[in-house]
């Protein structure tokens, strides 16, 4: 819209010849908004805070519509109005111009020999990597793996392996009881997945068991509330003490690189014999003397045949088959093949330290 033409300055009333200078700056600014080409991103934005912006000219502009009659306030509304949409839409086009601009500029810029952004690789914890050297050595000899719930029942933690309720040898084991589950509680050993796979199972069994397990222990540089083990069972005919002693041979020279152990008698309710293991260190480091506290010899197992009582309650025929078992803490040989002092390190989850076994596979 067009101003009116504008009467003789004499004939009008003051405030008419003030309103028309009004539409005048008006149409002067639609004028200029037309003439207006930004030619950058930064440019477009000086002219969206001359015209448009909070401080802009078409806010001054919109401010004078008090000044205005009452008669062409709708005249002023519409041509006001018409302005806003014209700058905006000069805007809004410019905008999508400069940025397709600046995005085929970037695409530009994509150097394709530049190195790659490094991928974050995990690794392995020393308790894993221990887990599965000890898991290969066995699988090596047949032995496959078995598994069992780390919330476990009275009857195969402890019952089936012989210890019933009066039995002093629970009293070494003190864990953690399932409140709302009488009978349930965080397993102490991996002996219960013998109990296990025996009832599901008939001989020939060849199975080694790792996982967690939980006992009422203060936490130390030494012991913790938590830790792993590898259990194993061999049952057969005619299954000896002889096969039980080749077979953690191999073992501790396969782990460790030892050619020599030791089996001292011991007492375990679920094996008769029972016998733990030791390997031979030596004592020509500082190191292994300090681990051996000075006698060259390391324990790192309990062992044993087992008990017919044992495989009856499970349900194998105690006349016509034998067995042995054996079992073993992992944190141990972590720390004895990393040389860590601390086993708290091992549960802390710092990345700091878990850092240090990236190379371990
Ligand atoms: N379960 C025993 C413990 O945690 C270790 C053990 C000893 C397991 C002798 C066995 C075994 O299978 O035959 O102390």
């Amino acid at each position: 819209m067009r101003c009116r033409t504008i009467e003789h300055p004499e004939t009008l009333k003051p405030e008419t010849f003030f309103m028309s200078d009004i539409f005048e700056k008006a149409l002067q600014a639609q004028t200029a908004i037309a003439a207006e080409a930004p030619a950058t991103a930064e440019a477009l934005e000086v002219f969206r805070i001359q015209y448009l912006g909070s401080k802009g000219l078409l806010k001054s502009l919109m401010g004078e519509m008090a000044n205005v009659s009452n008669e062409r306030k709708r005249d002023y509304g519409q041509l006001m109005n018409t302005l806003k949409q014209e700058a905006e839409a000069k805007f809004q086009s410019l905008k999508v111009t400069f940025e397709a601009q600046a995005q085929s500029v970037d695409s530009l810029a994509l150097d394709l020999t530049a190195p790659g952004e490094p991928l974050a690789l995990g690794s392995r914890h020393p308790i894993a990597v221990t887990m599965n050297r000890i898991v290969e050595i066995f699988a090596r000899m047949g032995f496959s793996v078995a598994d069992g719930p780390e919330i476990e029942d009275d009857w195969h933690n402890f019952t089936a392996m012989n210890t019933p309720e009066d039995h002093p040898a629970r009293d070494m084991q003190d864990t953690f009881y399932v409140v709302d589950a009488p009978g349930m509680l965080l397993r102490t050993h991996t002996s219960p997945v013998q109990a296990r796979v025996m009832q599901r199972r008939e001989p020939p069994i060849r199975i080694i068991a790792p996982g967690r397990v939980y006992r009422n222990e203060t936490i130390s540089t030494r012991s913790h509330c938590q830790f792993h083990q590898v259990e194993g069972l061999y049952i057969d005919e005619g299954v000896s003490f002889a096969d039980l002693k080749q077979t953690l041979y191999y073992f501790a020279k396969e782990m460790f690189g030892t050619t020599k152990i030791r089996l001292r008698p011991s007492f375990f309710p679920f094996t008769e014999p029972s016998a733990e293991m030791d390997i031979w260190l030596g004592t020509e480091t500082e190191k292994n003397s300090r681990l051996t506290k000075g006698t060259g010899w390391l324990e790192i197992l309990g062992c044993g045949m087992v008990d017919p009582d044992v495989l009856e309650m499970c349900g194998i025929d105690s006349k016509k088959y034998s067995g042995f078992a054996f079992g073993m803490g992992i944190e141990r040989q972590a720390l004895r093949l990393y040389e860590i002092g601390d086993i708290r390190l091992l549960f802390e989850n710092d990345v700091r330290f878990l850092r240090q076994f990236e190379a371990a596979i």
